[in-house]
């Protein structure tokens, strides 16, 4: 009886102490600058998040700016949407700085007339260039930067 209890008490030891060096482990561990705190942090975000236009969006970035909450500059557009084409000139489209845009806009009536083909699209070229959430603003500004003119 007595070895019965000796050999029980041993582990129920083992386990105490294992309890003991857990809770100590995770409580080290659940610190704020710790690592694994970092990582549950990150394991608890919410799988999406909801932006409402007008109001400041942290962390969706991109997604915020396409859905109309800030204008993209012509520079973030270019790179985004129309770069795809026009900096090669895939399918015949003006390469960006080309001298070929100047003699589209004089034969449409300037940047305007170009932004009209581009609003609606033309040939091989989707209406709006792919930026279906871009204002006429930013494909103007787009525009004015591929073309300088
Ligand atoms: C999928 C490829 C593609 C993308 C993306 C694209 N373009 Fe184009 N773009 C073309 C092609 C091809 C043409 C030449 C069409 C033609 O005249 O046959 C063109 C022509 C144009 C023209 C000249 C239109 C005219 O009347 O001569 C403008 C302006 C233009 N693109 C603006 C843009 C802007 C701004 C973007 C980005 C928001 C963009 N494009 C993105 C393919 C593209």
């Amino acid at each position: 009886m007595n070895l019965i209890k000796k050999l029980l008490a041993a582990p129920v030891a083992v386990l105490a102490l294992w309890a003991v060096s857990a809770q100590a482990a995770t409580v080290e561990e659940l610190s704020p600058k710790s690592a694994k705190y970092a990582e549950i942090a990150e394991r608890l975000q919410p799988v999406g998040q909801v932006c409402v236009s007008g109001q400041e969006c942290k962390g969706v970035g991109a997604v915020a700016v396409a859905a109309g909450g800030a204008a993209m500059s012509a520079d973030d557009v270019v790179a985004k949407y129309c770069g795809a084409c026009h900096t090669a000139g895939v399918l015949g489209a003006p390469k960006i700085g080309d001298a070929a845009w100047k003699v589209r806009a004089s034969a449409k009536g300037g940047v305007d007339g170009l932004l009209k083909s581009a609003i609606a699209g033309i040939n091989a070229m989707p209406p709006k260039g792919t930026c279906a959430t871009c204002s006429d603003d930013e494909l103007k500004g787009a525009i004015k930067k591929m073309s300088g003119l």
